[in-house]
């Protein structure tokens, strides 16, 4: 499983986007947990790279849906998914499960 940034590049309520064998992946920090989400909306498309991250979720910028970060799911709007990655975290680097 690839290294994809170090936990020290992802600051605090903060996030950063990688390309991971072709794949836009979208890290968050919520209070040191680290999260791999994908960067699309599921809804129409808007990248979340531009989201708020607030409480426990990831806010989209174009309409506001709500995703969890744990499980990409929308309390709103069950319909719409985001797709999450497994991530481990070992001596400061971001290990990221694209499998
Ligand atoms: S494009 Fe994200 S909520 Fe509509």
């Amino acid at each position: 499983m690839p290294v994809v940034a170090k936990v020290s590049d992802v600051p605090s309520l903060g996030k950063k986007l990688v390309v991971v064998e072709g794949q836009e992946v979208l890290l968050v920090n919520l209070k040191g947990t680290i999260y791999a989400v994908e960067n699309e909306c599921p809804h129409q498309g808007a990248p979340l790279a531009a989201a708020l991250v607030k409480d426990t979720y990831l806010s989209c910028p174009r309409h506001g849906y709500r995703f969890e970060l744990k499980d990409g799911s929308c309390k709103e709007f069950p319909e719409f998914k985001l797709r999450t990655w497994p991530v481990r975290v070992e001596n400061g680097d971001i290990i990221v499960d694209l499998a």
